[in-house]
């Protein structure tokens, strides 16, 4: 299915757009499956999002449904700082009445072997007819300036067939054992949602929307949802490389 791209010229808007999606497809999910599965990621650009799911958008959710997992974890205990859990606890899960039973976080207190072999399980124990996993409802992804999304890092193998894998990656000053799903999950979600923002992934994004295609090199170009839909959420920075072709296509909102 094509990306859709919609650019926005603020983060708040941005931000209040992937909230409203959250809604949306919570609603919907719930309507039609009875719950609603959702993968959060970490790093700095969703933490606007998780602030506003927490406040303002708190009352439309119907938290007692709603199920809570990770794309991606750092192996670190959950109290620390570089912990994608408590990142989201904090500024979301703390906020709202989801039941604790519903918080299915990766373990990222073990060792990155161990902690993607228990999270298997727990992907197993939500899984549809015919896989070992959920079909998410909707899952969030970031990218990074190298191209990489959730840990899934340049130079990682291109076909990952465990829906888990435990990965060592230097990125920034970022805690460099983690835990990650792949394509195999990602792709069998109904819908996914990347938010990239600011110059400095400017490049790397044109590269990767465009036609060259180098999963090897772009982590980001192996998201590519079977039967789901595949939303860019820009901000103009970000989308200042993008080539005329790929703007004439793109949705301008706010
Ligand atoms: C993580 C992420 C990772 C992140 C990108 C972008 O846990 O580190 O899930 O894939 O989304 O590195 O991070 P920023 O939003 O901080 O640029």
């Amino acid at each position: 299915m094509n990306p859709q791209l919609r650019i926005f010229h603020d983060f708040e808007r941005l931000s209040r757009h992937a909230a409203n999606l959250f809604v949306e497809r919570s609603n919907r999910a719930i309507a039609e499956r009875n719950r609603f599965l959702v993968a959060l990621n970490g790093g700095g650009t969703p933490e606007r999002l998780f602030q506003l799911l927490g406040s303002d958008y708190r009352e439309q959710i119907e938290w007692s449904k709603a199920h809570i997992f990770w794309g991606d974890e750092r192996c670190v205990p959950s109290t620390e700082e570089g912990s994608n859990y408590r990142q989201a606890y904090e500024s979301l899960l703390s906020k709202v009445a989801i039941p604790q039973t519903n918080i299915h976080r990766v373990p990222g207190e073990l060792d990155p072997t161990s902690a993607s072999k228990q999270y298997a399980e727990v992907l197993k124990s939500f899984s549809d007819e015919g896989f070992d996993f959920p079909r998410f409802d909707l899952v969030y992804l970031g990218m990074g300036e190298d191209g990489h999304t959730a840990s899934l890092f340049p130079g990682s193998p291109v076909e990952a067939h465990q829906p888990v894998i435990a990965v060592t990656a230097n990125y920034q000053d970022r805690p460099a054992d983690r835990v990650t799903l792949t394509q195999t999950v990602f792709n069998q979600a109904r819908m996914i949602v990347f938010m990239v923002t600011g110059e400095k992934k400017a490049e790397t994004l044109a590269e990767v929307l465009s036609d060259r295609y180098n999963p090897a090199q772009y982590p980001a170009q192996r998201i590519d949802p079977k039967d789901g839909q595949l939303i860019w959420l820009l901000d103009d920075s970000a989308a200042s490389k993008l080539p005329r072709k790929l703007k004439g296509l793109k949705i301008c909102e706010g």
